[in-house]
């Protein structure tokens, strides 16, 4: 028992089926079906050349028609049991394929709204479209049609062979010489062939990155003018893509040559060496004939199908690697049974968020990071502050505002909220609670209408116009023709970066959160819009905590607490007055940006 179950299992690793098994496992009622219609479906396809003999030998040779009532009979219900399993087959194979794609695909995304910010750092959007799309599809592919084919062409290599040992084992013998020889051939070919495969596959992704690059960076392509530059690279690719598929199909080809010639020589020695049978039997002779014909190309077929097999392995892997990743963020599983999880939020045991926020000693890596972006790092923030961040380029703003949203975990140390370890309560809990205004905003594809709501899916058009109102973003609205119903295009790109900050800040009001984060909110505007929004942060943030993270600093005079954080440690905090009159590092910033502005003025 044991030791069956090994030499399957080390078998099937040789077709690199392994991770295919609990997808064997999972849809085995298709395959049981698909297997059993390619039976029939081949054995019907076998008989042929039975009845061609019998007819010959008979009808022809015999002279006498007494049987072939029976004869029509048995044969019209073989090619009706051909025809029938052969659409059952075909609907079997292409309904599991469909099913299959559409299950991989709702599991692995469902799985990607389930992995933290770190997976999309590291892995590209065409990466994993690449996972989602093109694995499952070719996974399906191979466990459906790759499966059949390669039943089918085993057995009809399997029984041409025993029905022609049957009628005269002689013959069959020297036929089956050739074989050998082919099949080893054909390997030899099937190999390089597979590699060439790849490296096309290789230089294809390789030149849809380059086009992505192309045109998602067309416009600094244009302003670095180097356009000549990136089409040359582009050109090569497309080059080597046309060399490599020549030698593809000159190889494909050439074993189309070596089956053609390989059938001959089987022909030629059934006619050499069976034309004897001929004079006394016909039918054996034109039924060797027939299997002879059509037998090498199975073998061909037949090696290209396992070598699909093979193949099929590295998408299974890649695409296992994806739903077996597990998230850098993740909530513990007393957490979910307690609090739910996205797909099943238990809500009613939610506690409402005061906004409490508080570092204790945390110390932060990035996952992929080499050094620590935070050290020790000790804060409290009373629920209601209004907090404000500055700090120069890469000190760690950014990195302070997604520890708060959990979006990572401290390496050491714990984050707070309302007195309790962020862990302790769900991810869900935590962002239900949560406004937060990115740096670089993101709309979705769809209304402005539509994207508002996603902060607040019960929000009238009142409420809407409402938080419009508050950012100022009336007349940005009026400006379009179709009002809310405006269609924002992919991304929002249909929208200035400006616009989208003032609808993304809207959305985040709309939401109602207890904790309002501002990651350069006002970056992308005009002096104007920014000392409107600066209004509506001031009435907004009224009794919620806040944090305020900003390169102006006009913008952040009026805040509760104002921390100036260098390489991840906070140098000074106080309010802008006393700050001010330290005279210390915020003074700096203060007086360069005072410069910097007016020189500006002046120069505008
Ligand atoms: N995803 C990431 N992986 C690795 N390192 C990162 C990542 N994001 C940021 N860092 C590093 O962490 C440090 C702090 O980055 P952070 O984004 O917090 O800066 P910031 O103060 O917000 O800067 P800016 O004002 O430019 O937005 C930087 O040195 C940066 O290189
Ligand atoms: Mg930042």
């Amino acid at each position: 028992m044991n030791k069956t179950t090994e030499t399957t299992s080390s078998r099937l690793f040789l077709f690199g089926l392994p991770k295919m098994a609990p997808l064997f496992r999972r849809y085995r009622r298709d395959m049981f079906v698909i297997i059993l219609t390619i039976i029939i479906f081949t054995a019907a396809d076998l008989a042929a050349p039975v009845f061609q003999r019998y007819a010959l030998n008979h009808f022809v040779g015999g002279g006498t028609l007494d049987t072939i009532a029976w004869f029509l009979a048995a044969y019209i219900g073989v090619i009706a049991i051909f025809a029938v399993s052969g659409y059952i087959n075909t609907k079997v194979c292409l309904a599991a394929e469909v099913r299959m794609d559409r299950d991989m695909r709702n599991k692995a995304f469902s799985h990607l709204q389930q992995l933290s910010f770190d997976y999309f750092n590291q892995n590209s959007v065409g990466y994993i479209h690449a996972r989602v799309m093109s694995d499952t599809s070719r996974i399906g592919e191979t466990i459906t049609w790759n499966l059949a084919d390669t039943v089918f062409f085993l057995i009809e290599i399997v029984g041409s062979i025993a029905v022609m040992l049957y009628y005269n084992a002689r013959l069959t013998l020297l036929v089956l010489i050739i074989v050998p020889v082919i099949s080893l051939l054909y390997a030899l070919f099937q190999g390089k062939l597979f590699r060439l495969h790849k490296e096309v596959r290789e230089i294809n992704s390789r030149i849809t990155g380059n086009f992505n690059e192309g045109i998602t960076g067309a416009r600094t392509v244009k302003s670095l003018v180097i356009e000549d530059k990136i089409y040359e690279d582009f050109e090569k690719e497309t080059g080597n893509m046309f060399r490599t598929s020549m030698r593809s199909a000159r190889l494909k080809g050439l074993l189309n040559a070596v089956t053609t010639l390989a059938t001959s020589a089987a022909l030629a020695i059934v006619l050499w060496k069976g034309g004897v049978i001929a004079q006394e039997e016909v039918g054996t002779f034109s039924l060797f004939m027939s299997y002879a014909r059509g037998l090498m190309d199975p073998v061909n077929i037949l090696v290209e199908s396992l070598s699909l097999f093979i193949q099929g392995k590295v998408n299974i892997e890649r695409y296992s690697k994806l739903v077996e990743t597990t998230p850098g963020v993740k909530d513990s599983k007393a957490v979910i049974d307690h609090y739910g999880d996205c797909f099943d939020p238990k809500k009613e045991n939610w506690e409402e968020i005061r906004g409490d926020i508080e570092f204790d000693h945390v110390d932060f890596m990035y996952p992929d990071g080499e050094e620590y972006v935070l050290k020790d790092f000790c804060l409290k923030i009373p629920f209601g502050t209004n907090l404000a961040i500055v700090g120069e380029t890469g000190a760690g703003k950014s990195t302070l505002a997604n520890l708060v949203c959990r979006f990572y975990e401290p390496t050491a140390g714990r984050v707070l909220i309302d007195g309790r370890d962020a862990r302790e309560r769900s991810q869900l809990w935590l962002h239900s609670a949560l406004g937060y205004v990115l740096q670089t905003p993101q709309l979705f594809t769809g209304t402005i209408r539509e994207n508002l709501q996603y902060g607040n899916p019960a929000a009238t058009e009142e409420e809407i116009m409402q938080a419009i109102d508050l950012v100022s973003a009336r007349s940005v609205l009026e400006k379009l023709e179709k009002g809310l119903d405006t269609n924002v295009g992919e991304g929002g790109d249909l929208l200035s970066t400006g616009e989208k900050q003032l609808f993304s800040f809207a959305r985040a009001i709309l939401a109602n959160p207890r904790i309002l984060i501002l990651d350069e909110a006002t970056a992308s505007v005009d002096t104007i819009t920014e000392q409107k929004i600066q209004s509506a942060i001031d009435k907004v943030i009224k009794g919620r905590t806040s944090i305020v993270i900003a390169h102006r600093l006009s913008t952040v005079k009026g805040a509760d607490l104002i921390l100036v954080v260098e390489n991840g440690r906070i140098v000074e905090q106080g309010r802008h007055e006393d700050l001010l009159a330290q005279k210390g590092a915020y003074y700096r910033l203060w007086m360069r940006q005072f410069e910097e502005e007016s020189a500006l003025q002046l120069l505008s």
